[in-house]
């Protein structure tokens, strides 16, 4: 399962990750996590603000597998935002998670002060304290304006992206410029039963809603963070490297989109 996208620094990320918002702190996330590595998962999303860190760092400390192994992802929340902050934030994060480095450090919403925190990311890039950088919940003028004064451009751009919220156009736009998209919410967080799609396309490949979907992300090139606290799902999310949607079917699926969303609007946040 540890198919692997490139990024444009060349640091390998895996095409599946693990989801970790609202499983809650303490034994729930433990289990969850160390559940996920033990099936073979290698890319864990964490975030400050999800407020289990120190347990994401617990539950890959008892699963055992070598910190080299594991892709891990966290961001900076919003209140944290502006230069000095930031890099207090990435200290915290690193001391919960118990690790000395992370291999991807985010903006997790755009605010005015994404070019201080930009610059702050750019730092800890360039002294090698993350391997890689990059924004959430962005949008195209949210990226041309960080963009415009970056050094580094953002490696990543993590968001919300499912079948109803396809993204067509700024899919497109982070391709052309080389940014990775990464899909959070890719199961519509449990709504995926609303469409009759997914029962006839279950039933030609034999294989889950969940799994036909996150199929379609990677078959777009989109990496994709499943959440579940069930050991069953957390194993059958992961059963999507044996099979391949066809053309059509990956187009029926783009047709869903409606351009609804499940979260906030990144332009209409008031957090
Ligand atoms: N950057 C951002 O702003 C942002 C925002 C939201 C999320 N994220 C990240 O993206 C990750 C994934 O998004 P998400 O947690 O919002 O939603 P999601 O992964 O789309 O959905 C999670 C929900 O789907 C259920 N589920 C999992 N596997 C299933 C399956 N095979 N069949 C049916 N239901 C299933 C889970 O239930 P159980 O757990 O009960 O099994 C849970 O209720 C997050 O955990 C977080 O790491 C980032």
């Amino acid at each position: 399962m540890n198919i692997y996208s490139e990024l444009s620094n060349g640091v390998k990320i895996p095409k599946l990750g693990f989801g970790t918002f609202r499983v809650q702190d303490g034994k729930q996330t433990i289990d969850a996590v160390r559940t996920a590595l033990e099936i073979g998962y290698r890319h864990i999303d964490a975030a400050s603000i999800y407020d289990n860190e120190e347990s994401v760092g617990q539950g890959i400390k008892e699963s055992g597998v070598p910190r080299e192994e594991i892709f891990i992802t966290s961001k900076v929340w919003n209140t944290d935002q502006g230069y000095q902050n930031t890099l207090n934030a990435f200290e915290l994060s690193l001391k919960k998670l118990a690790t000395d480095y992370l291999d991807l450090y985010l903006i997790h919403w755009p605010k005015e002060l994404n070019k201080e925190t930009w610059r702050a990311l750019e730092k800890l890039y360039k002294d090698g304290r993350v391997r890689a950088i990059g924004v959430s919940n962005f949008k195209e003028h949210h990226l041309i304006d960080l963009m415009k004064n970056a050094e580094i451009k953002p490696m990543v751009n993590q968001v919300e992206f499912h079948p109803q919220l396809a993204q067509p156009e700024l899919l497109k736009f982070c391709k052309e410029n080389n940014i990775q998209v990464v899909a959070w919410g890719p199961l519509m967080q449990g709504q995926l039963n609303k469409f009759g799609l997914f029962k006839e396309l279950s039933e030609k490949y034999n294989k889950t809603a969940a799994q036909i979907v996150l199929r379609w992300d990677i078959q777009q090139g989109v990496v994709t963070i499943p959440k579940s606290i069930t050991p069953e799902r957390i194993k059958s999310n992961a059963d999507i490297f044996d099979f391949e949607l066809t053309e059509e079917d990956m187009q029926k699926i783009s047709m869903l989109n409606t351009g609804e969303r499940i979260g906030p609007d990144p332009d209409k946040i008031n957090f």
